[in-house]
């Protein structure tokens, strides 16, 4: 009988955090563990084992392995690799981005080649940074199917956004619809065009709410959401909790086959001009077959600006990531 399966791949900071949240989400009863340090993966793996022991936990067979665990997985976390990596000759400078791309593609061919050998039917949900640059090498490279392996993308970025805007005036986040497009990271920008407050328009929303600041602006709302990514980083010195449960809430859509509409990173195929070239986030609705549906809103000039950012420096992280 089959039994529903989550295998992470990489129990770092963030890959642990993965773990705990579905081991608490009641949905899977297998969980396979895989880390480089084999050590590392069993540890974390008999931890949460030892908790299903308590009350407020099903009863999930955790085990860690090799990736034959991902034979029968129906889905599979990637959050192997380093978060940041310094550089080298300035260590206390700004960390270095191309070391990070570099290692992060090896590090992303040797996990693929490690999961094709024993599935391409399991949805591989990535969240390894640079997170398009890695998706990209993993739709692309391994002959994976179309849909079945996509990226958390901008679902931390819009999960932010949501946060941002219902501080502003002073609602419950999960009644702000919207999100993020771009990458994930410095160039990702709002489409405020397509925010909704209580299916308000945000364009219309002065009618019912003020906010607490002033932030019309799209360009002060995409300033103050990349740096609450380092708002975190800057306090514990890496960020873990928020992707993690991104991850988690994606996985669920696909195990639910729920058609959940949320910004996943993907390979354009002909969306905004762009046809296997980059791999970044747009709304799509994701199911049990992975991504079903790429939904290419239109998006106003300061928008459509934006994403041409946003490509550019995809594409320049992408020629660092080639062999
Ligand atoms: C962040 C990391 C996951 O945005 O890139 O928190």
């Amino acid at each position: 009988m089959h039994k529903n399966k989550l295998v992470v791949v990489g129990v770092g900071h963030v890959g642990s955090y993965v773990l705990a949240d579905a081991m608490k989400t009641g949905l899977f009863a297998e969980i396979g563990v895989i880390d480089i340090l084999e050590n590392v993966a069993y540890g974390e793996a008999l931890d949460q084992a030892q908790a299903t022991a308590l009350t407020y936990m099903n009863n999930v067979n955790v085990r860690s392995g090799g990736y034959e665990q991902c034979a029968d997985a129906d889905v599979i976390v990637i959050a192997a690799g380093p978060s940041v990596l310094p550089d080298p000759d300035n260590p206390k400078g700004e960390p270095d981005r191309t070391l990070l791309t570099k290692t992060n593609s090896a590090v992303i061919r040797e996990v693929m080649a490690g999961i094709v050998k024993y599935t391409t039917t399991a949805i591989v949900i990535l969240i390894t940074n640079p997170l398009d640059t890695m998706v990209y090498i993993a739709e692309n490279e391994f002959g994976y199917p179309q849909g079945r392996v996509f990226g958390t993308g901008t679902m931390l970025d819009s999960a932010r956004l949501r946060r941002l805007l219902a501080d502003s005036y002073d609602i419950d986040p999960k009644s702000v619809s919207g999100y993020m497009m771009g990458e994930h990271g410095s160039t990702a920008f709002p489409v405020l065009s397509h925010v909704s407050v209580g299916g308000i328009p945000f364009g219309e929303l002065a009618s019912y709410l003020q906010p607490r600041q002033d932030i019309s602006d799209p360009e002060t709302v995409k300033t103050r959401i990349i740096s609450a990514a380092y708002d975190v980083l800057n306090g514990k010195g890496w960020t873990n909790a928020g992707v993690a449960q991104s991850a988690v809430t994606m996985a669920r859509a696909v195990l639910l086959d729920e058609r959940s509409i949320y910004p996943a990173s993907t390979t354009l195929r002909g969306e905004y001009g762009h046809d296997g070239d980059v791999a970044l986030s747009m709304p799509c609705v994701i199911g049990r077959e992975g991504i079903l549906k790429r939904l290419p809103v239109t998006l106003d000039p300061w928008e459509s600006s934006k994403l041409g950012e946003s490509i550019a420096f995809i594409q320049a992280a992408m020629r660092d990531a080639k062999t």
